[in-house]
């Protein structure tokens, strides 16, 4: 039942309503369309419906995010049993619910990612990782001021200020600058634009070196850290080169600085891994997550460090090593309640191993769309997949308009995909899909059917 829901409102009273008062993210309140949006109502498995009834097959799980699906009364059950039992209470003291998530999580984590911080998002998580690596910093090289922060263009990393300047997406910071002090931008690993003819594996390489060179001409006793989405997603859908990530562990290691993996998109399942580093067998010192922790059902984030990184902060009482950092909703016990339920799904339906083969299975078909001049590239793994639209064989982007135009054409089909958006200065070219990791062969064949038919004929 909807709380307090006002009867016998139409979907139009609801936009009327919300063109008045409601502020949505990266729109344009002045678009004439703007009454286009969807108003949504319910959903469960792949399915959302709107407030009109239609039903769409949401190929983006929401943003990213929606892993183990909707309607999961798991979820529903453990966040109402917990609300009774213990709504709220700050994790200055323990509540079971915390606990028991920060084991589970630690248990499926790689290496010894052994501590975890909770918060509320994947923009805290990452301001909290990267506000951890500069205090880390200080107490592991006393004397020295290793406090900046290499990243890639096209990386997103969140939208508050920390997070926003490690954030390489130049339109998403141009508004609110000056930025923080201290964020350095190296190339992306964007293997079908800029690797201009050299092998996968070298153009790799030369990626990381890139930051090893940043970090020669900034001086190593002024930098801490580098932060890194193991597979790009906002920015594009970038799947580095083979050699690539273990050549930026490689180049960390050399000069002591902490990678920092932020797994807010790529964690739990979504790219056919549990987490994504686990494709290349790289272990970060921290790694960021969100999204799948909860499948969006409750907002919880986390940043989780390694013992090494954890025993940093060890130290008498008065000599202020510990983390210096409060956050009122962190661990809270009905998110962390969500998360463990979710956990639960994710494990036990293998969701992991079904977003490796179901991934597999329709990219290899999206793949075959690349015979068509529209459609310039497509990447991807497990159920985070990237279709790359150009103009003609020399690369040359689809302009946002026209991308657009096919993205409401498939949504027209009841399909749900996702678009990249104000990212850097380009024309907004690619398409996402991350349906939930439940996703079956005949969903997937649906998906694959409607791009072909929707990009052979525009
Ligand atoms: C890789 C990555 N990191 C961080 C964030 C920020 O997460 P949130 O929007 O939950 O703050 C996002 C959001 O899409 C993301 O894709």
């Amino acid at each position: 039942m909807m709380a307090n829901a006002p009867k016998d409102l139409s979907t139009q009273d609801y936009r009327k309503m919300d063109q008045a008062h409601a502020w949505h993210p990266l729109f344009q309140h002045q678009l004439l369309d703007q009454s286009d949006l969807l108003v949504f109502e319910k959903a469960n498995g792949t399915t959302i419906i709107d407030a009109d009834g239609n039903e769409y097959l949401d190929a983006y799980s929401a943003l990213w995010n929606v892993n183990v699906g909707y309607g999961r009364q798991e979820i529903a059950d453990a966040v109402y049993e917990q609300i009774q039992k213990l709504p709220y209470y700050p994790h200055a003291q323990i509540n079971i619910p915390a606990t028991l998530l920060a084991e589970k999580l630690t248990g499926l984590l790689p290496g010894d990612l052994n501590h975890v911080y909770f918060c509320n998002s994947g923009s805290e998580a990452n301001e909290t990782a990267i506000k951890m690596a500069r205090q880390y910093g200080r107490q592991k090289y006393p004397g020295e001021n290793r406090y900046k922060i290499i990243s890639r263009y096209r990386g997103y990393h969140g939208f508050t200020y920390g997070a926003m300047s490690a954030t390489g997406q130049t339109r998403r910071r141009k508004a609110f600058e000056p930025l923080v002090p201290g964020f350095h931008h190296v190339h992306p690993p964007y293997t079908y634009r800029y690797a201009h003819g050299r092998s996968e594996s070298d153009f790799g390489i030369a990626c990381a070196n890139e930051i090893e060179k940043v970090v020669q001409w900034e001086g190593v006793e002024t930098v801490i850290a580098v932060i890194a989405e193991p597979i790009i997603g906002g920015g594009g859908v970038l799947v580095p080169p083979d050699t690539y990530l273990p050549r930026v562990r490689e180049i960390c290691d050399k000069y002591g600085l902490l990678l920092i993996l932020d797994e807010v998109i790529t964690g739990f399942g979504r790219t056919g891994k549990m987490f994504g580093c686990e494709h290349w067998d790289v272990e970060p010192d921290i790694i960021t997550l969100a999204k799948g922790l909860t499948s969006g059902y409750i907002p919880l984030g986390a940043a989780v460090a390694s013992d090494a990184v954890f025993e940093e902060f060890l130290g008498e009482p008065g000599e202020s090593r510990e983390f210096a950092q409060v956050c009122t909703y962190g661990g809270h016990p009905v998110a962390c309640a969500a998360g463990l339920a979710n956990l639960e799904i994710l494990t036990e339906e293998r969701l992991s191993e079904n977003s490796e083969r179901v991934g597999a299975y329709l990219l290899k078909n999206l793949k075959t769309l690349e015979s068509l001049p529209i459609v310039g590239d497509v990447r991807g793994k497990g159920l985070m997949i990237g279709v790359e639209l150009v103009k003609d064989s020399d690369r040359t982007q689809l302009d946002t308009a026209t991308t657009k135009a096919i993205c409401g054409e498939i949504l027209k089909r009841g399909i749900i995909v996702g678009r990249i958006g104000q990212t850097v200065d380009e024309p907004e070219n690619i398409i996402f899909l991350a349906p939930p990791l439940i996703l079956t062969i005949a969903e997937a064949d649906r998906i694959f059917e409607t791009l072909h038919d929707v990009l052979t004929n525009f």
